[in-house]
């Protein structure tokens, strides 16, 4: 069996760091830090400026996996946009961008100026008004099946199929040489991604696509309780911790 490559996400220093310790073969400096450390309700309102920000953190704290900036809406609008943004992400450190979408005008410009491509397609975010799963009838899915093909003969790097039925992804990953990695997409994709937050319990989100794998969030919340606990019952800081 073929091994499956393994993407995560991660959107500061420390997490990068731990990450990449672990040994992924890709980091995403996602857009859904929008929702999961910006505490905006969408990944429609994340700005350039933002993801960059967040693009340099990761990238300081990785040594080994390949890392991937996501562009976020309206930072790939035309090619001239796409391709000063893209470099842009590439100032960062990073090895390839993301974009959302079937955009062959976008994706040829960035190719031909040298720069790796991710590919997304199923439920799109950026554009979205409800998350459901996408490509379920016949004409849909044939439609993601097509745009799959094209985006690989362009050349791609790799292909994010979020939110689609596994049979559809399965049909995909058999059809195209690029890899394609899936969240919500079934077992047949060339790899997974999930999103640390969501499986470390340290996001709201809850969908069927997503496993947790540890409680974070009640981790700092036993971590902080029992500091103040102490500082109000004056037993920190004790003599160990003081000069
Ligand atoms: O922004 C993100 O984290 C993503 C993944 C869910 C694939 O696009």
């Amino acid at each position: 069996m073929k091994k499956k490559l393994i993407m995560m996400t991660a959107y500061d220093y420390p997490t990068a760091k731990i990450v990449d310790e672990v040994g992924v073969d890709y980091i995403l400096i996602g857009d859904s830090l929008a929702m999961v450390v910006l505490g905006y309700k969408d990944t429609k309102s994340v700005t350039l400026a933002e993801m960059l920000h967040h693009t340099r953190a990761v990238t300081r704290g990785v040594r080994r996996s390949t890392t991937i900036g996501d562009m976020p809406i309206n930072s790939y609008e035309t090619p001239t946009s796409a391709l000063k943004n893209a470099r842009l992400f590439l100032t960062t450190g990073c090895d390839m961008v993301k974009i959302e979408g079937y955009k062959p005008n976008i994706i040829k410009t960035l190719i031909k100026n040298g720069i790796k491509v991710v590919g997304h397609l199923g439920l799109l975010p950026q554009t979205a008004d409800v998350y459901r799963v996408q490509g379920k009838d016949e004409e849909s899915g044939n439609k993601i099946l097509s745009e799959a093909k094209l985006m690989d003969k362009l050349g791609i790097n790799l292909l994010i199929l979020e939110c689609i039925p596994a049979r559809l992804a399965k049909r995909i990953t058999e059809s195209i040489k690029t890899p394609t990695i899936g969240i919500g997409a079934g077992i047949n994709c060339s790899g997974q991604v999930l999103v640390l937050h969501d499986i470390i319990g340290l996001s709201d989100f809850q969908g069927k696509m997503i496993k947790r794998y540890g409680n974070v969030t009640q981790e700092i919340r036993n971590a902080v309780t029992n500091f103040k606990q102490d500082v109000l019952k004056g037993k920190f800081p004790d003599k160990e911790h003081s000069f």
